[in-house]
Order: C-alpha cells, then structure tokens, then sequence
C-alpha cells in the first residue's frame, strides 16, 4: 500500500524509543522508503545502527554533520518526505515544534516542510493532561498537524493512565490513510464480514475453521481509505479493531446474521469475506461432554442460516 511512498520518521527521546524498530520494518514491508531522524536524547535509548538497519538508509542524529551527501539534510529531507511521522513524540518535541523552534534536525527539518506531520506522543499521564502540552497539542491541530491519540494502560513510570503508544499497527494505517486517501467511496457505507465463526458443541468446545479475517481486515481498511464509512463484523480472530472502522465482534453464524441483517439497511455495498460455518451441532450440551471408555458422542448437525442467500432474497 506504500510502494513508492517517502517516509521520514523522526524518534524522540522516550522509553518507547524502541517501539520505532517496529514502526520502520512495517513501513518497510508496505513498500515505504524510510529515512529516520533521531534527536540526541532519543540515542540515549537506542542505536542509530538499528534504524539505519532496518531503514536501509543512514539515521540522521545531527544538524551539522558534513559526512554524507545531503549538504543541506534538513532541506533536503523536508523537500524528500511525502509525510513526517514522529513517533514516539515527546512532550518536548511537541512543545518545540508548537513554538516554532528548531534547534535540532528533527525539528529544522519540520519548519522546511510544507508535507503531512503526525504525531504518536508517549507520556506519563499528568505530562499528557498538563494544559501546556494540551494547548500546544490544540495549537497544532489548528494548524493541520494530526495526532494519534496515546492508549492507556500501565506507564513505564509503573503508573497506570493514558500515554502509552498507540498500537503499532494504527500508527502505520495512519500513515497508509493520509497517503492514500482516495475518497471515490465519499458517501458511501461499505458492510464487511470477515474471520471464521464458532459453533459451539457444548460449553468448552467448538466447530470452527481456520480463516484468520486478514482478507476481510485488509478491505475494510482499503474502503476507509477510499473515504467510506466501514462497518465490520468479524468472528474471532487475534487482528486488532482497524482504527476508524466501526468493528462489531461476533462467535457464531446466527450472531453474524444478526449483525449483518441490523446494519443491511445502512450498507450500500456489502463484502461477504467471512467463512461462516455451513453446520453447526443442533443440540449444545450444558457444561463439558465427558470422555467415557466405551461410548462417543454423536453430535447431529444441522445448517446454519444462509446468510448470503437470505441477503440476495431483500436486494
Ligand atoms: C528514562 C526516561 C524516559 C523518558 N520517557 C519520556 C516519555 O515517554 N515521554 C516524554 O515526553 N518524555 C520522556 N522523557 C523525557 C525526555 O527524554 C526529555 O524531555 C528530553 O528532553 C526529550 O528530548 P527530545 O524531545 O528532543 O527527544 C524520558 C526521560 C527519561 C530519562
């Protein structure tokens, strides 16, 4: 989805440094061209070796060094990039580039850009509610400057809140959005089904099959970013809720049936990319078959709803 895109991601000094390791293999494996820029607190952390690794380009830490071919880097970088990720973002940076400084390449080089800058901040929790880094987050936004919005859960401080970095996967669809909106599904609901579904045998055991809904997943993201409202019913399935995408977890046929005939009336396009079982066990045994020496269970089937069929028949 990024094949021929200019990436500049810039890593700032936080604990979730690392983090950004994953962020350029993503991006590399989409096709993106990658080049890091780090600023000095953020090489306490990790490596520069590491990025320009995975990066396949040299990691720049410096504003004035003169041993490679980029004179000017910070023009030139800001002049390369189709789009800044800065990810993990400090309040620092954040707080610098709110202000219009630029003392450092990473932020010289976004004063030189006129492209798409979004940022992933990570924080402790009273960092991410202190008014100055809110105003300066509002000041951004104003300024089209687009943020991620930070996840809570457990703070590398030890406490518990809101800062820690968004998953890895939204970060790198963000990018995909702002880089390949399309917007030739402006107006439009697109209904996608997607995974396996369970049919249970009794309270522990299930008949299910083995579709993992990456092919459902990677339309429903592909109708956002072609600028539809996306409404996705998925089985289970170990792939995160796609970010901007209203997701509607369900475990059986007659639940996704369900679901997919209360959200019918608002589709105008619907993708059936769930394999829905075609029998499920007609009676569910209350608790846990138990295991004896001489009998099996028999477990009679019966079909379970056509849901395609029944769609086709209120066209
Ligand atoms: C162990 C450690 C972890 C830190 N983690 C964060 C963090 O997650 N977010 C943050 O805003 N600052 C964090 N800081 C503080 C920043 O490193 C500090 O504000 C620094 O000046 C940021 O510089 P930079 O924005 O140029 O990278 C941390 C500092 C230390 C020592």
């Amino acid at each position: 989805m990024l094949k021929g895109k200019k990436i500049l991601l810039g890593v700032t000094g936080s604990i979730a440094a690392y983090k950004a390791a994953e962020i350029v293999s993503l991006l590399k494996k989409e096709g993106a061209d990658v080049f890091v820029i780090m600023t000095e607190s953020a090489t306490k952390f990790v490596q520069p070796l590491t990025f320009s690794t995975l990066s396949g380009n040299p990691t720049i830490d410096n504003l004035f060094s003169t041993n490679d071919k980029m004179v000017v880097k910070h023009i030139s970088l800001a002049q390369w990039a189709d789009l800044i990720l800065i990810a993990p973002a400090t309040a620092n940076i954040v707080g610098k580039i709110a202000n219009g400084i630029a003392d450092d390449m990473l932020t010289t080089t976004v004063m030189a850009s006129k492209v798409k800058v979004i940022f992933a901040p990570v924080m402790n929790k009273n960092m991410i509610s202190n008014p100055l880094y809110q105003q300066n987050v509002e000041k951004l936004t104003a300024l089209g400057y687009e943020f991620i919005d930070s996840e809570y859960g457990r703070l590398a401080c030890g406490e518990t809140g809101k800062g820690r970095l968004a998953n890895i996967e939204d970060i790198v669809d963000t990018v995909e959005y702002a880089l390949t909106l399309k917007n030739d599904y402006q107006g439009k609901t697109v209904l996608v089904t997607a995974s396996c579904t369970r049919e249970p045998i009794d309270q522990v055991r299930f008949i299910s099959n083995y579709s993992s809904g990456k092919m459902g997943f990677a339309l429903a993201k592909d109708a956002r970013i072609r600028g539809a409202r996306v409404i996705l019913i998925t089985g289970p399935t170990s792939l995160p809720a796609p970010k901007g995408i209203t997701t509607i977890s369900i475990e059986s046929a007659e639940e996704m049936k369900k679901e997919v005939f209360k959200y019918f009336p608002e589709a105008d396009i619907i993708i059936s990319a769930a394999a829905v079982a075609d029998f499920r066990p007609k009676k569910v045994f209350a608790g846990k078959i138990k295991k004896t020496k001489n009998e099996n269970p028999f477990i009679e089937l019966e079909r379970t709803p056509d849901i395609l069929y029944e769609l086709g028949k209120k066209k």
